[in-house]
């Protein structure tokens, strides 16, 4: 039997969970269907009794260099601190004119042109991450990656601010669903 990947997690929209949603947005394309709370586990989703779930990987980086891990490791948060009681859950698919693309001319657009790294280094430490892959799983998922962020109360509009510089972004061009899950926990 095929052992299980230790880096997979599954978000699970229903009627429980430790978070409560408290809104979900389809930015381009389809949206998700309504649910009132969201858990996030380690491992495949249940069978049953959710109205949604995705998963995906924590993997290794693609596009960030030595300068730039630094700067990310010397700067960034874990998930889960007591005070980031704010979330967000922003599953994305590009588009197949990305996926054409060869790995540096995608670190060309992500980088040189679009900044993502320096912009988002400007966010720490106060919104913490987790990156997840959905491409390479066995079976065929609905979006490339589903990010996850936390934070305290207060920084949530610094949140919003870093969404909207992103979203003018030329990597943003190549995005064809993107779903702005926001939630709380109590
Ligand atoms: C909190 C500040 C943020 C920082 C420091 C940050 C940093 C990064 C870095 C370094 C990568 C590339 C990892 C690699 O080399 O493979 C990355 C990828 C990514 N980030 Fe962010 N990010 C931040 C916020 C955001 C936000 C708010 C979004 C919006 C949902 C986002 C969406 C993504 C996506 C979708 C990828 C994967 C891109 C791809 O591989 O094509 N990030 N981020």
């Amino acid at each position: 039997m095929l052992q299980q990947n230790t880096r997979l997690f599954s978000f699970v929209a229903g009627k429980s969970g430790r978070w409560q949603i408290t809104q979900s947005t389809a930015v381009v394309g389809e949206p998700l269907p309504p649910a009132a709370r969201l858990e996030i586990i380690e491992g495949p989703p249940p069978a049953a009794g959710s109205v949604w779930t995705l998963s995906g990987v924590t993997s290794n980086e693609r596009y960030v260099n030595r300068e730039e891990k630094i700067q990310l490791v010397g700067k960034q948060a874990s998930l889960g601190r007591p005070q980031a009681t704010h979330g967000a859950v922003i599953p994305i698919r590009k588009n197949a004119r990305w996926w054409g693309l060869t790995q540096q001319e995608r670190r060309e657009i992500f980088e040189e042109r679009s900044h993502h790294t320096a912009i988002g280094l400007k966010y720490l430490p106060a919104i913490a991450r987790r990156l997840h892959h959905c491409r390479d799983l066995a079976i065929p998922q609905s979006f490339d990656f589903i990010t996850l962020f936390d934070f305290a109360k207060a920084d949530s509009n610094a949140f919003d601010d870093l969404l909207a510089a992103l979203r003018t972004t030329e990597e943003w061009k190549y995005i064809d669903r993107e779903v702005d899950i926001r939630m709380i926990k109590e």
